[in-house]
């Protein structure tokens, strides 16, 4: 990262939001407006997760999202927070989310951006007081504003986001985001209502000993990611696995690791979606330093075809990403 854009640890987020913007001449604030409109909308949702167990608002909500997956309450408060903050922002012409089938038009017909939203990620952990979080995307339109974003506005390839990041909603509230400048983190100090940067400039350690995949479906790996899963334990390698997206990623990103989803018998595709959880962690841990792969091919080239769909996901440390593509591609040899 550039020295000149280095701020002191204890920058409040507006502050260096604006000191980002101040370093790009021509840029004309509708980025850092956005960042901000999600940082609001950040602050809203910590509020209800830290209240969720005092107020009716953990448990299921009785509907299906667009996965067929059973929606959490908080899963559809998170959703309309984050739609109702974006929207009233002005910058965003349309949003892609994880809890809606189409795209949402937000009526900002000259907003320039699009995002692609997981509103509330790993909802399986919201009743039992276990970190959750928040993933999005920015892009910018391709089309002409003055009209809805359209569905080629929202299928770009993860190399054209203009910004990603995740707030995770942990034993502190933590925003990361990068805008292709490095990554940074921000600590959310509730009593003062303030994002705080804590993390600057996060680089991700080349190698580490944490794995994290769901071994319960082991049985049902492809025989390269078997393999890797065995290599590890010969290595010693501690196993680490919340079954929160944001926090195992969010911990591996910090120490060194590697976060593996692959196709299963269960989701032959992967479980998780390229545009709104995938893109979203490869552009960061790119930044980082890291490294993004289904096992063979670089997460933020794959060509979106569906808002929702899924693809593998090995993300981490880059050595150690790299060893699960050497062993993906010995056993593609030898089948
Ligand atoms: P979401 O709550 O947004 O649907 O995401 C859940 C995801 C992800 O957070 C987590 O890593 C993964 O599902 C866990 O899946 P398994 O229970 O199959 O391991
Ligand atoms: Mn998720
Ligand atoms: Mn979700």
């Amino acid at each position: 990262m550039n020295d000149r854009l280095a701020l002191p640890v204890g920058t409040t987020l507006d502050r260096f939001i604006m000191r980002k913007q101040e370093d790009f001449p021509y840029a004309t604030g509708e980025l850092s407006q956005l960042l901000r409109d999600i940082a609001l909308a950040a602050k809203i949702v910590n509020r209800e997760i830290n209240r969720a167990g005092l107020l009716d608002v953990t448990g299921a909500y009785g509907s299906q999202n667009v996965q067929g997956e059973e929606q959490q309450k908080l899963d559809v408060i998170a959703n309309i927070r984050f739609i109702r903050a974006l929207r009233n922002g002005g910058e965003v012409c349309a949003i892609i989310s994880e809890e809606e089938e189409d795209i949402i038009q937000t009526g900002n017909t000259k907003g320039k951006y699009i995002v692609a939203m997981d509103p509330l990620d790993g909802s399986s952990n919201i009743d039992v007081n276990v970190s959750i979080g928040t993933i999005f995307s920015v892009y910018r339109r391709s089309s002409e504003t003055g009209c809805d974003g359209t569905l080629e506005d929202c299928l770009q390839n993860g190399t054209r986001q203009i910004a990603a990041g995740y707030i995770i909603y942990g034993s502190s509230t933590m925003l990361v985001y990068t805008t292709g400048h490095g990554v940074n983190g921000f600590t959310y100090e509730p009593s003062l209502g303030e994002f705080f940067l804590s993390h600057p400039n996060i680089v991700t350690p080349r190698t580490g000993n944490v794995y994290s995949c769901n071994e319960g479906a082991l049985n049902s790996f492809p025989e390269g990611i078997k393999n890797y899963v065995s290599y590890c334990k010969e290595q010693g390698y501690s196993a680490r696995y919340i079954g929160s997206l944001v926090a195992d990623f969010h911990r591996n990103l910090l120490k060194g690791g590697i976060y593996i989803y692959p196709s299963t018998a269960k989701s032959p595709n992967g479980k998780l979606r390229l545009m709104y959880e995938c893109n979203s962690l490869a552009f960061i841990v790119e930044q980082a330093g890291g490294k993004a792969t289904t096992g063979t091919q670089r997460i933020m080239e794959i060509e979106p075809t569906d808002l929702h769909q899924r693809c593998p996901l090995v993300i981490g440390s880059t050595e150690m990403v790299e060893k699960v593509e050497e062993l993906v591609k010995a056993d593609a040899l030898v089948s």
